[in-house]
């Protein structure tokens, strides 16, 4: 899709963007945001028709592919029917959603519970949070540093980073957070073979004497309410954690009545190669909280699983939470054709398969950098790259801004034709690149992927 002076189009957008929008949404990230005007599968194309690899696809929002011509259809079907319902009103699409998720939950842990929409994640976090302080009364949370739960007021509560609240007062009810078993750089500096999981027990120490701040022994109580977590840290880097951890976490909380809060709002729907992350640490939650790519980025649709005590009508009764555009048609639509499409095809085996080719292929490319690239990692298609300053350890921040914004210039080269490359920065030292690529994308797209990493690998170290 070429325009005739790409340039001068720009500019004008750029400069009414400059006047008019607000930098709060927008990020400006990158100086001067980049325009995008199409998409198709695994590839975003600028005005000049340049494809640009997305190997983040929106941070998981677009798992199943920009356009996905199944999940497209559904929208324009829903769009031609039923596009506009208030939610006091039923359709079938809500219903046969939170009938699909919450048998598959039963079956899956065998716990019968119920299911909520909202609309964004965050909005879906706040219900979450809202449902725990219903069911507990009790208002503080332990949650993850690394963690991200969204930034709503409530969500950022719970979020760990300071920078997301610093400007916004005291959050009165602000997590306790607490170490992620992030291994690779182990808060304690310990070896995993070694540490005999020396973080949780640390976390368990808490509740060793009623002066450590969070529990009365002789109630037998805790302070907190529920513990928030997400399997595979997104924001804070892909993280994956050791199963070991959590299966111990959840038995702990278990005796001291505190829930589990599982967001999957970036990791569900088999970005990790099962439904739900958490599969991964065989581990039952009491509460999920989903979003993103249940709708594959169009029309929004976030919402919350929990166990049948937590979510009765009777102790959460009609009008809990509301939102004019929670379990919209729209969205509903679509996310009923995804789940459909998760039951007629083994994605478990497709994205296990995908992901173990990208990685193999990401190994090869910290052979070609030894030290720059400090770790590769993968679980399913949420696959990682720690970039560190020559010695596999110390985050250089700087060469991964440099790699990002040099994909985003659209000008590397593979098979005689130019492409550009769209990268996600995330983790403690903004030292990683979190990989979530379209479960669509072929052999040759992550051979392609693999080829430009490289080429702006050597471009930028260079520099
Ligand atoms: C794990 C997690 N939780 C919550 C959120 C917030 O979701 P939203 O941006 O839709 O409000 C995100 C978004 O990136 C996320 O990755």
């Amino acid at each position: 899709m070429a325009i005739s002076n790409p340039s001068s189009k720009t500019a004008e957008l750029l400069a009414l963007e400059r006047e008019y929008c607000s930098f709060g949404d927008t990020v400006h990230y990158l100086e001067p945001p980049k325009v995008f005007v199409n998409c198709e599968g695994s590839f975003l194309y600028d005005e000049t028709g340049t494809p640009y690899l997305d190997l983040q696809m929106w941070y998981s929002a677009a798992s199943f592919g920009y356009k996905n011509p199944r999940l497209n259809a559904a929208l324009k079907r829903q769009l031609d029917r039923l596009p506009q319902l208030a939610c006091q009103y039923l359709h079938a699409e809500k219903v046969e959603v939170a009938a699909r998720i919450a048998q598959y939950c039963a079956r899956r842990f065998g716990v019968k519970g119920r299911v909520h929409f909202n609309v964004g994640g965050s909005q879906a976090i706040e219900d979450s949070l809202k449902l725990v302080r219903n069911y507990t009364g009790k208002n503080l949370m332990f949650a993850f540093m690394g963690g991200y739960h969204g930034r709503t007021l409530g969500a950022s509560a719970i979020t760990s980073s300071y920078r997301y609240r610093r400007r916004y007062g005291h959050f009165g009810d602000r997590a306790h957070f607490v170490f992620y078993p992030y291994c690779f750089r182990c808060m304690y500096g310990l070896k995993r073979d070694s540490c005999e999981l020396y973080c949780e027990k640390q976390f368990e120490k808490l509740f060793d004497s009623e002066y450590h701040s969070v529990w009365d022994p002789k109630a037998q109580s805790s302070e907190f309410a529920a513990f928030y977590f997400e399997a595979l840290q997104g924001t804070g880097g892909y993280i994956i954690p050791p199963r070991e951890y959590f299966v111990r976490l959840r038995e702990f909380c278990n005796q001291h009545n505190i829930l589990l809060v599982d967001d999957e709002i970036q990791m569900g729907f088999y970005r990790t190669g099962k439904f739900w992350a958490v599969e991964n640490l065989g581990i039952t939650p009491d509460i999920i909280v989903f979003g993103k790519a249940l709708t594959n980025g169009l029309n929004p649709l976030s919402g919350i699983w929990a166990r049948e005590e937590l979510i009765t009508p009777e102790l959460f009764p009609p009008g809990s939470t509301h939102s004019t555009f929670s379990s919209n048609t729209l969205g509903t639509a679509v996310a009923l054709e995804t789940l459909k499409m998760l039951e007629e095809e083994d994605y478990e085996k497709l994205v296990n398969e995908k992901g173990a080719y990208l990685l193999a292929g990401l190994r090869e490319l910290q052979r070609r950098h030894p030290g720059i690239i400090g770790q590769v990692d993968g679980l399913g298609m949420a696959l990682r790259i720690e970039v560190s300053k020559g010695d596999s350890v110390t985050p250089d921040r700087e060469l991964t801004d440099r790699i990002f914004a040099g994909g985003l210039k659209g000008d590397l080269e593979a098979g005689g034709r130019k492409y550009g490359l769209v990268l996600d920065v995330g983790g403690y030292y903004k030292n990683v690149f979190t990989l979530s690529p379209s479960f669509t994308i072929t052999r040759e797209e992550m051979d392609l992927g693999i080829e430009l990493l490289d080429q702006l690998f050597r471009r930028c170290r260079a520099v």
